[in-house]
C-alpha cells in the first residue's frame, strides 16, 4: 500500500499543502518548527488512531483558521482509495469523514486502510519508561489490525473509573462493598479478554522483534519479550478468552477488594500489566544499555510493520518523524534497509542523501511546501 497523494489545508500550521508523492521514500526536510511533524501527524490521523502526540481536536485546527481538510490518496494492491477527514471549531465533536466518498461515523473505521506505522524520538525510550508507554504501545498495535478491540478497551477504562470512584465512596461510608459486583464482574469478563489478546500480539512480537534483534546484534544477543499480566501467573496456552479465564480474574480481583479500598483504586488488572523485554536474560528496563534499548524500540517498530503486513496482506506506510537523525549510521542502515519494500516518510532539519538518488524530497516552510 503507498500514497500517491497529500493534500493538507488549516490543520495546525499547514497551509495549501497538495503533493504528489514518491512511492518509496518521501524526505520532508525544513527547520525547526516549520510543520514537518505536523505532516506526519496529518497522515497518521488518516490511519483512524488519535494523534500520536495527544494533541486536543480542537488544537488540530490552525489559530487562525474555523476548520482544516487534509485529503490523502492512496492504493493498494485492489485499487485506488480516497481518505477525506475535515474537521471544523464550530462543530468540533463531529468529525467529517469520507472513505472513497462514503461518510464514516468513527475515525477507527479507517483502522485497516491506510495502515501506518510512526516512530519518533520518544519511543526510543520505550523499553526504559514507564509500562504505560508499552501498554500503549502493544494497544495501537493491536487496534490496527483488530477493530473491535479499541472498543473493548474504552469500555474498561470506563468501568475502572466507575470502580475507583466506587472504592473512595466505600472507604468513607458512602457506599458499600457489595457494589462492586456488579463493576467487578464485567472488569473481569473485558480483562481476561484484553489479556488473552495482548499475551497473544506478544507471542508474535517476541517472534518477529526476536529475529530482528537477531540481525542487529549480529547473533550476539538474544532478545525475549513476555507479556506480564498482574492477574494471571500464566496466559501460556490461552489463545482465546473463556469463562474459566473470567473467573480466575474475578477471583483474584476480590482477594484484592481490601486493599484497593484502602488505597481507593485498583491494584490489579490489566492496566497494571506490562511488556517485559529481557537480553540474554536480563531484562532490558533495568540492565539495558543506551544503545541496546535503541535497538530494542527500533526492533518493537519494525516488528510492528511486518506485523501489519502479515495480518493485513499490505505494505504499511512508514513514518520516521526525526527518528534518523537520533540514529547512528549502521542502525540507520539496518532500519532503511528492513523496510526497503515499504513507503517511508522521513522528517529531518539536515538534508539527508538517499543511496541511489531514489525518492523526493520535499523542502517546508513557514506550513508550505515551497519546491512542489
Ligand atoms: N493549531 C495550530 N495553529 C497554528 N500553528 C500551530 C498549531 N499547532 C501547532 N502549530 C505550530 O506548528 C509549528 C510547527 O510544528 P511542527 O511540530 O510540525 O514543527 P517541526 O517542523 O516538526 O519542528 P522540529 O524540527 O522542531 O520538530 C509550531 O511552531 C507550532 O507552534
Ligand atoms: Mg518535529
Amino acid at each position: 500500500m503507498f500514497i500517491s497523494c497529500i493534500k493538507i489545508d488549516g490543520f495546525k500550521n499547514l497551509s495549501s499543502v497538495n503533493i504528489d508523492v514518491d512511492k518509496r521514500i518521501n524526505v520532508i526536510c525544513g527547520d525547526n518548527a516549520q510543520g514537518k511533524t505536523n505532516l506526519i501527524e496529518a497522515i497518521w490521523l488518516c490511519s483512524g488512531l488519535k494523534s500520536f502526540r495527544n494533541s486536543k481536536d480542537k488544537d488540530l485546527i490552525n489559530l487562525k483558521r474555523q476548520n482544516f481538510d487534509i485529503e490523502i490518496s492512496f492504493e493498494n494492491s485492489f485499487r485506488k482509495q480516497k481518505i477525506e477527514y475535515k474537521l471544523a471549531k464550530q462543530n468540533i465533536k463531529e468529525k467529517n469523514i469520507k472513505l472513497n466518498g462514503v461518510p464514516l461515523k468513527n475515525p477507527s473505521d479507517l483502522f485497516g486502510n491506510l495502515c501506518c506505522v510512526v516512530f519518533t524520538p520518544e519511543d526510543l525510550f520505550i523499553s526504559k519508561g514507564s509500562p504505560d508507554n508499552r501498554r500503549k504501545f502493544i494497544d495501537i498495535c493491536v487496534s490496527q489490525i483488530k477493530n473491535s478491540y479499541r472498543r473493548v478497551l474504552n469500555q474498561y477504562d470506563e468501568i475502572l473509573t466507575q470502580r475507583n470512584f466506587l472504592l473512595k465512596n466505600i472507604s468513607i461510608g458512602k457506599s458499600s462493598v457489595d457494589e462492586l459486583d456488579v463493576w467487578d464482574e464485567q472488569m473481569s469478563r473485558l480483562g481476561s479478554y484484553i489479556s488473552v489478546i495482548r499475551y497473544a500480539y506478544t507471542k508474535k512480537l517476541n517472534t518477529f522483534a526476536g529475529r530482528l534483534y537477531n540481525e542487529i546484534s549480529h547473533g550476539k544477543e538474544k532478545l525475549e519479550i513476555f507479556y506480564e499480566s498482574s492477574v494471571f501467573e500464566t496466559l501460556e496456552n490461552r489463545s482465546d478468552y473463556n469463562r474459566e479465564m473470567a473467573s480466575e480474574y474475578l477471583a483474584k480481583l476480590k482477594s484484592t477488594r481490601q486493599e484497593d479500598i484502602k488505597t481507593g483504586f485498583t491494584t490489579i488488572g490489566v492496566q497494571r500489566d506490562d511488556l517485559i523485554s529481557n537480553i540474554n536474560g536480563l531484562n532490558c528496563r533495568e540492565f539495558g544499555s543506551q544503545g541496546q534499548c535503541r535497538s530494542v524500540a527500533l526492533v518493537f517498530k519494525i516488528a510492528q510493520a511486518y506485523i501489519l503486513f502479515e495480518e493485513t496482506k499490505e505494505a504499511p506506510c512508514i513514518l520516521l518523524d526525526d527518528v534518523l537523525s537520533e540514529l547512528d549510521m549502521k542502525r540507520q542502515d539496518f532500519v532503511l534497509s528492513r523496510i526497503s519494500d515499504m513507503q517511508v516518510f522521513i522528517t529531518c532539519c539536515k538534508d539527508i542523501k538517499l543511496k541511489s538518488g531514489i525518492g523526493k524530497t520535499f523542502y517546508i516552510k513557514g506550513g508550505r511546501i515551497i519546491n512542489a
